[in-house]
Order: C-alpha cells, then sequence, then structure tokens
C-alpha cells in the first residue's frame, strides 16, 4: 500500500505501546459496495478492494505482533442478496484464498473460520479446507474468517451441542457457567476481542459475536473498508491505547 513505511506512518507507529496492544483486534468488512458505487464501479470491484484490504490488515497486524484478527466477511443474513453478488462473493473468496495461501503461509499465519462453511458452495469450502489445512501448524497470527457467521446462528449452535451433552448425562445443568458457553462457540479458545473496527459510517453489530463481545472496545469509523490502510489501524490501535477498560470495576 501506498502509505507503507511513510514518515507519518512511521511516526505514529513509533507511539504505540507495545506492551498494550490488543491481543484480538476484530473488524466488519463493510462498505465495499459503497466504495465501487462512488466510483462509478459495480459492487463486486469493491469487494475485491475489500480483499486487498483485508490482505493488507493481516500483514499489518502481523508485523505489529497482534495475535488474533478476526475479519466478519460473509453474515448468516448476507443471503439475502441477489443471488448474482453472493455467487461473486464466493467465487472471490475462493480466489482469495489460494492466491494468498503461499504468502500468508510463509509469514506463519494460520487461517482458521468461524461460521457454518459447511453451508458454503463446495468450491469455497473446499477451498477454505484446503488453507486451514495447510496452515494449521502456524503460529505468529491466527486470521479467523467469519463467513456464514452469525453471531445468533452461533450461540444456537452451542446450544444444541450443549443440549446434547446434557441429554447423554455427560454435562450437569448446575455446572453450566460462562466458561462452558465459551467453550461451545465457534471461538472456542480464542480470547475475546479487545478492539472491535466497525467502518463505513455504521454504528450496529450486524450480528457479529454477540457474546464476544460484552467488554471489547469499539471503533466507530466513516473510511470505507476499501480505504482502511494501515494508517487508520494505527490510528485505531492509538485510540485503545487512550481509553480505560474498567469491566464494570472502578478507575484502576
Ligand atoms: C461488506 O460490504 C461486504 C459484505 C457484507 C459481504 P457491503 O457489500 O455491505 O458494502 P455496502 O454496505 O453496500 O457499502
Ligand atoms: C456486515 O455488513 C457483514 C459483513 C461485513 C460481512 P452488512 O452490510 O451485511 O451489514 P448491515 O446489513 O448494514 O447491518
Ligand atoms: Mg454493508
Amino acid at each position: 500500500m501506498h502509505e507503507k513505511g511513510s514518515p507519518e506512518l512511521n511516526t505514529l507507529v513509533g507511539k504505540l505501546d507495545r506492551e498494550r496492544l490488543p491481543v484480538h483486534v476484530a473488524v466488519i468488512m463493510d462498505g465495499n459496495g459503497r466504495w465501487a458505487e462512488r466510483r462509478g464501479l459495480p459492487r463486486a470491484a469493491g469487494h475485491r478492494a475489500g480483499a486487498e484490504a483485508l490482505r493488507e490488515m493481516v500483514r499489518f497486524c502481523a508485523e505489529l505482533g497482534i495475535k488474533y484478527l478476526t475479519a466478519y466477511a460473509f453474515s448468516t443474513e448476507n443471503w439475502k442478496r441477489p443471488r448474482a453478488e453472493v455467487d461473486q462473493l464466493m467465487a472471490l473468496l475462493v480466489e482469495y484464498l489460494y492466491r494468498e495461501l503461499e504468502e500468508m503461509d510463509r509469514q506463519g499465519v494460520c487461517l482458521r473460520a468461524i461460521g457454518r462453511p459447511d453451508e458454503l458452495p463446495p468450491d469455497a469450502r473446499k477451498a477454505l479446507a484446503d488453507a486451514v489445512e495447510r496452515t494449521r501448524d502456524n503460529s505468529l497470527i491466527i486470521v479467523n474468517l467469519a463467513l456464514n457467521y452469525g453471531g445468533r446462528r452461533e450461540i444456537v449452535d452451542a446450544m444444541r451441542r450443549l443440549g446434547a451433552e446434557i441429554k447423554a448425562g455427560r454435562v450437569e445443568p448446575e455446572k453450566i457457567d460462562e466458561h462452558t458457553i465459551q467453550a461451545y462457540l465457534y471461538t472456542a479458545g480464542i480470547p475475546d476481542p479487545d478492539l472491535l473496527i466497525r467502518p463505513a459510517g455504521e454504528h450496529r453489530l450486524s450480528n457479529f459475536l454477540l457474546w464476544q463481545a460484552a467488554y471489547t472496545e469499539f471503533l466507530m469509523t466513516p473510511v470505507l473498508w476499501p480505504d482502511f490502510g494501515r494508517l487508520h489501524l494505527v490510528q485505531a490501535l492509538l485510540e485503545y491505547q487512550r481509553r480505560e477498560r474498567r469491566y464494570g470495576g472502578l478507575k484502576a
């Protein structure tokens, strides 16, 4: 990206407190359609630009030492879109995964999917499974792609599995606590997001990480996702570091 290595970026990166970086950053990759419309381009061009932005974000988070990045790529509600757009998104996903796989693997990215990838078209499922398998032992950064993901659906899936365990006599209802529920979510074993970035001027969760975002710091920005670059991320991280997280307690 053009801003990479710019003096302004380097100055801002220098201001980051490396000891207090968020462990887990989540992003809602929104605004692709508007980005394209503003340029008189088809929406698919916006999704393509959005995929580029994700690639840069993965690289930059890895360079900074962020351990988890979760990116909302396709929601359980996005199936409502015209068939042609859904098809383009799925085709782009396959293309992105195969094109980026080599480099992600070399960088040490461990790619995972959260959501219901079993309901994706077969070629998308295959591309995803290949990428997950190929990068499974990498540990520099874990990138969760939220695909066919819905926060409510995640809780439904967790309750179904937990219910089956109860029925089989392996879990006692009285022993269920927050840790038990967390362990049945798609994000089992992953710390809750510290920072959630919502671009494109929207102020809603859109069914993303409902359980996990209980104490997440939200950053809303009017910047459209395809324009969200390194500079925006560092600014978001600096804003995060200015905040005080209290978790319902009192000032430290
Ligand atoms: C986000 O961009 C991509 C997906 C939801 C798959 P949008 O396509 O929602 O872009 P806008 O909101 O129409 O600008
Ligand atoms: C959220 O964006 C989902 C993804 C970015 C994958 P949407 O564009 O679907 O959200 P709404 O419909 O504006 O809430
Ligand atoms: Mg949108």
